[in-house]
């Protein structure tokens, strides 16, 4: 066990914009609008929203209070709780798994971020090009190794540089700068697309309910979509949990990640389909959403290339704060279980990840593995492991003084019900037909 001093986040605030940094990532700017274009728009909001608040925030706030409570990484912390034979260690050890597959496959799709950010500076995108030289320029870069390698490599360098900085003055401080930043390029970016002529379009999309528009799948995409969006299930906002101060309450902070997780979900959905909607009428194109269908219209726009910039740049940002929180949950693990230096334990396993990512960009199989082994399996396992640990085994007691003397105090029971068997049941329903069980 590391003696060394555990470094902890030096404000509430510093702790709920690195969280909301971590949870807003790809997973909200270019996953969510393309899930709800793929699942019927304002039906698949809905479930999203009641799955947030069914699921996400009951287990993050479980999370958190693990984290908190033991001040450890998420093997250490479950071997703490509930003693180092038990088999509640396993959740700890899937999630520093878990933490490797989402970031060798993550920073490769950042990567085509940087790229297109660099396409955009370039002014590729500025002069009407047509729609198949876009889709061709998405399909070179995807099956060009050495071009995804080198943004693949940038990308996973950045991420290094943080979480190598530190809690403090790097988790913090960057999630700090980029988040205003991430928030305020949004709001120019729905200023815009509302005066457009598709905006009633784009909103009546995200808006109007269309209930026969449902299917299993909508559910199902849901509840991957709520894990991955909020960072659940692999100890990730357990890991940022343990930098917090033992004095500080858990439940008002995670109140505020998950609402600024859904609601830039949401912002990012009016600004894209706004965008969308006044070029073109087709929406089933699925993760090419954003990397041909946006740079297309952005090309036929007036002042286009700043607004493809100004894109890109958003997404960057959503995907290393988000990055580092995967990062550091593999380093908070090697320095407290083995008393690694920070600094070692970033580069050697930043370069693991960097490999296996390698791997992704010449096996478009092998990234589909990745994807799926860790939003299909590894993430709702974890999530409904850490929601029966929290409602079946962990101490009430602890529970019940942080939901104690405030307003929220009556949602304790609530939070109970959740955990020990909306959460589980859902989880478990949703995987055993994922799988064709039922
Ligand atoms: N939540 C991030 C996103 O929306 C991705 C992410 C970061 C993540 N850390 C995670 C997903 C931990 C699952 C678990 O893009």
């Amino acid at each position: 066990m590391s003696q060394v001093q555990r470094s902890h986040w030096t404000s509430r605030i510093g702790f709920v914009l690195a969280s909301a940094g971590g949870a807003v990532g790809l997973g909200n700017i270019w996953r969510f609008p393309y899930m709800t274009g793929e699942n019927g728009g304002s039906i698949f909001i809905l479930i999203y929203l009641g799955c947030v608040i069914l699921l996400g925030l009951p287990v993050m706030i479980a999370e958190v209070l693990i984290g908190k409570t033991t001040q450890l990484n998420p093997v250490g912390a479950f071997r703490q709780l509930a003693g180092s034979k038990s088999p509640w260690q396993v959740p700890g050890y899937m999630g520093i798994l878990t933490a490797f597959t989402i970031l060798s496959f993550y920073s490769v799709v950042a990567g085509w971020c940087i790229a297109f950010l660099y396409k955009a500076v370039t002014g590729v995108f500025s002069s009407g090009i047509s729609f198949e030289e876009i889709n061709n320029i998405f399909k070179k870069l995807t099956s060009s190794p050495i071009e995804q390698g080198i943004f693949h490599s940038i990308f996973m360098f950045f991420t290094v540089l943080i979480v190598y900085a530190g809690v403090k003055k790097g988790l913090q401080r960057w999630s700090e700068i980029l988040m205003p930043l991430l928030i305020l390029i949004i709001i120019i970016l729905i200023g815009y697309g509302l005066t457009l002529s598709g905006a009633k379009d784009g909103m009546r999309f995200l808006l109007e309910p269309q209930p026969n528009k449902l299917t299993h799948k909508s559910i199902m995409d849901a509840v991957g979509q709520c894990f991955f969006s909020l960072s659940l299930g692999m100890g990730a906002m357990l890991t940022y949990g343990s930098y917090m101060d033992r004095k500080d309450k858990v439940v008002s902070p995670c109140l505020w990640v998950v609402f600024m997780d859904s609601a830039i979900a949401l912002l990012a959905g009016i600004a894209v389909f706004t965008i969308v909607f006044t070029y073109t009428t087709d929406l089933s194109q699925g993760p090419g959403l954003v990397f041909v269908v946006l740079p297309n219209i952005f090309s036929k726009m007036p002042l286009g290339t700043l607004f493809a910039i100004l894109f890109f740049t958003l997404l960057f940002f959503a995907a290393i704060t988000s990055a580092i929180s995967l990062l550091e949950v593999i380093t908070a693990y090697f320095i407290d279980q083995y008393d690694m230096p920070r600094s070692h334990a970033t580069i050697i396993f930043g370069t693991i990840c960097l490999i296996i990512g390698v791997g992704c960009i010449f096996s478009g199989e092998f990234f589909d593995f990745l994807d799926k082994l860790s939003t299909h399996y590894l993430l709702p396992i974890g999530g409904f492991m850490i929601s029966l640990f929290a409602g079946w085994k962990l101490d009430q007691n602890i529970v019940k003084s942080e939901f104690q003397g405030s307003w929220y105090g009556i949602f304790y029971y609530p939070w109970l019900i959740c955990v020990r068997v909306i959460c589980p049941t859902l989880i478990l329903l949703v995987f055993l037909r994922a799988h064709g069980v039922i």
